[in-house]
């Protein structure tokens, strides 16, 4: 049995603030019980303690000196379904309303990664590999090389790291590295730990693990250029040989029209009558016209230049020119929730913006929209295009990341394909793709459907790719 645990800030079903956290969940669930012992480790954040107190078991207290860092904490374990999670308690640091956005979260982050080893030695648990995700536990392998490295069972453990986004990399002072995670100044010196004279967590996830792994296939490729690689992608060549794109998948209980709580369940068996029910019944809770015939169409997303709502804020009134209606829901940048509240305002009864983040809401969309619109300027993998396929949604996507990955084009000729796509980042270019697609759902509903049910049948669950992980887990720890 080999021992894995998974280090990240956030997962569900304890918090939410991105597609890590589903990623966080899911995965573990699928890996094979009878190879794997694995374990996730999660700060109790505030959120957490308020709703899952009564399901904390007090395991130990720690300390973490680290630099200027003098702390306590107290470790907790919560099982559910069947996997253990291990709850990193400190006050001083995780007992705040969010997760992220605080002017200390070098400290909180440097803190928690420091914790994680003092967790392993006070409970004598030394996993076979650490699996860290995202730059926020980027500097685990190299704690466990560079600091702890007289503990041979730490020395020994073996390192997969999970890149979700580039784009957020953990750039600090170089004075982080000394202050608070208390390396030695020759790792900095010899360039292990630098970065443009400054640390950056991601790099150092990067150079430091065994395995480095990103979200898509396309992605991992991508990161490897100027364009998408933000200053790293020299770093991630060197690293090509063991850097491997592995595709999301998402958690088929959760995610399932048969038993979502959305107005009516279907399967593929009779999912135009159950996409029809859910289309008037979020119609009417959105208040839109109820109108079968519209292309209802939905964007569902973080409103940041990443996910691509500009394409959508430029063309918004092309699109209501035909016989369309638009759901946004989401919050973000102000300049998207100006421009989506003035949609709203304009076109009332055809057009709605949600601004916020309502879990229950989204499932009712993904259930009762024709379309889901994810134009994004890169996406590692996404996740909503997955959750739209499940539901019979098609989604219209830029060809890139796991978008490209996940999403086969429309083919006239073939009847291929299970939802539309573009290739440059530009309004022109989406709205193309876009009238094709508004042709196809008005004038070719045979097509349409036959698309809906290559989406429903395509495999959007972590099997498959929890099978690669598998693999490189067994290279690493043979
Ligand atoms: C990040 C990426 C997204 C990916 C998710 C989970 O949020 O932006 O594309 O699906 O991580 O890996």
């Amino acid at each position: 049995m080999k021992k894995v645990l998974f280090a990240a800030f956030e997962s569900l079903p304890f918090i939410k603030t991105g597609g890590l956290a589903d990623v966080v969940y899911a995965l573990p669930k699928a890996l094979d019980k009878n190879k794997y012992e694995v374990r996730v480790v999660l700060p109790l954040h505030k959120k957490i303690k308020e709703q899952y107190y009564d399901r904390l078991n007090y395991l130990d207290h720690i300390y973490v000196h680290s630099g200027y860092i003098n702390e306590e904490a107290n470790v907790y374990s919560c099982m559910n379904e069947g996997i253990e999670y291990l709850m990193i308690e400190n006050d001083t640091f995780f007992n705040r309303d969010d997760v992220y956005g605080f002017n200390d979260d070098v400290v909180r982050f440097s803190f928690y990664n420091v914790a994680i080893l003092e967790m392993m030695i006070k409970l004598d648990y030394y996993p076979d590999i650490i699996h860290s995700h995202d730059y926020h536990t980027a500097v685990l392998p190299a704690l466990c090389r560079l600091r702890y490295n007289a503990i041979e069972a730490i020395r020994n453990i073996k390192h997969i790291f999970t890149i979700h986004n580039l784009v957020y990399q953990g750039i600090y002072d170089k004075q982080v590295l000394f202050d608070f995670l208390a390396f030695d100044y020759r790792y900095y010196e010899n360039g292990t730990l630098r970065f443009n004279d400054q640390c950056n967590f991601m790099k150092i996830g990067i150079v430091t693990a065994d395995i480095v792994t990103t979200v898509s296939e396309t992605y991992a490729k991508e990161i490897q250029t100027p364009q998408f690689g933000n200053n790293l992608d020299m770093i991630l060549q060197y690293r090509k040989d063991d850097l491997y794109g592995i595709v999301n998948g998402i958690d088929e209980t959760l995610f399932n029209p048969a038993t979502d709580n959305i107005y009516q369940n279907f399967t593929i068996n009779n999912y135009l009558k159950g996409k029809e029910a859910n289309k008037a019944a979020i119609q009417r809770e959105l208040g839109l016209e109820e109108d079968k015939d519209a292309l209802l169409i939905a964007m569902v997303s973080r409103l940041t230049f990443q996910k691509g709502a500009e394409l959508l804020a430029n063309c918004y009134s092309e699109m209501l020119n035909r016989h369309v209606q638009i759901i946004v829901l989401g919050t973000g940048e102000s300049k998207y929730e100006y421009a989506f509240r003035i949609m709203e305002n304009n076109n009332r009864g055809r057009a709605v913006f949600y601004c916020g983040y309502n879990e229950a809401l989204a499932h009712s969309i993904y259930a009762g929209v024709d379309m889901l619109l994810m134009p994004s300027l890169f996406e590692p993998c996404g996740i909503s295009q997955l959750i739209a396929m499940r539901y019979g949604t098609l989604p219209l996507v830029r060809e890139t990341g796991g978008l490209k990955d996940t999403v086969e084009p429309y083919n006239w000729y073939t009847k291929a394909g299970r939802g539309f796509s573009f290739g440059p980042y530009s309004s022109w270019d989406m709205m193309q793709v876009f009238n094709i697609a508004y042709e196809l759902y008005q004038n070719n509903k045979e097509h349409w459907h036959v698309l809906m049910r290559n989406a429903m049948k395509y495999d959007v669950s972590f099997a498959a790719s929890a099978r690669k992980y598998e693999e490189l887990y067994d290279k690493l720890a043979c």
